[in-house]
């Protein structure tokens, strides 16, 4: 048996103070039968409640993609700065979703939020190696001694050991980097320990999940499949892009 309020938040119509008014205002039946008390319990596997005469189904494993801009901090809440789960729309905020990882918050890109926590620890751990690559533009121009001493495994100016990863040049001032796990501001220490510290970050790609034109700033639900393709993401053995 389930209490009414609880079922309406895990279902994301609201907050349990928002999801009590709703009860109370008439709005949720059990079997069709009105019910304005938020602490009733029902049988969530026999009974059937609706909101406006709706039936009202819990979301299981929610995984979404923000193309998070500049200026948003990954928390989910910061005294001085905005943060990414403002970016998510209102249907989402009521879901219990967390961010997979951390982008600074100068740095732009893919970034996951689910509902699922054991998803979430398999995604953001080194030995399941989903390797997530960045777009940089940095300063000096990468060379091939660079590429060999990312692929050997950095050491950083503080003596942290990164695992091995790779420096794929683009050009003078730019260069795609593609690790597996996800140190504090490894990206910018990996580049800065070589002497091209980073002016611009894109996190683009994480296992073979890509932006794929979704507009910056925007958001949208992963596909079940995408969940799994993301998840049978075995090492990382060549380049993306
Ligand atoms: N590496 C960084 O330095 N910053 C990020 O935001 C992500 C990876």
């Amino acid at each position: 048996m389930e209490r009414l309020d609880k079922f309406l938040c895990d279902c994301g119509v609201g907050t349990r103070s928002q999801v009590k008014a709703i009860i109370k205002s008439g709005a949720v039946a059990v079997d069709g039968v009105t019910e304005r008390d938020s602490s009733r319990k029902f049988d969530p596997a026999t009974q059937t409640v609706t909101l406006n005469a709706e039936p009202l189904n819990r979301r299981g494993r929610v995984v979404v993609m923000l193309n998070k801009p500049a200026g948003f901090v990954t928390a989910t809440q910061d005294k001085t700065d905005r943060t990414v789960m403002e970016l998510l729309p209102e249907q989402y905020r009521h879901l219990d979703l967390k961010p997979v990882g951390r982008l600074d918050k100068a740095t732009e890109g893919l970034l996951l939020f689910t509902n699922d926590g054991d998803l979430l620890h398999r995604l953001i751990s080194p030995k399941k190696e989903v390797p997530k690559c960045y777009y940089a533009r940095h300063e000096g121009t990468a060379t091939q001694e660079d590429v060999a001493a990312f692929a050997e495994g950095l050491t950083l100016g503080d003596g942290t050991k990164c695992m091995p990863a790779l420096l794929k040049p683009i050009g003078p001032g730019e260069s795609y980097v593609t690790v597996c796990e996800g140190k504090y501001h490894q990206v910018r220490r990996m580049l800065a320990s070589r002497n091209m510290p980073v002016t611009y970050l894109e996190r683009q790609q994480e296992g073979e999940l890509t932006l794929n034109g979704l507009p910056r700033g925007s958001v949208r639900e992963l596909t079940e499949a995408e969940v799994s393709a993301l998840l049978d993401v075995g090492k990382m053995t060549k380049g993306t892009n």
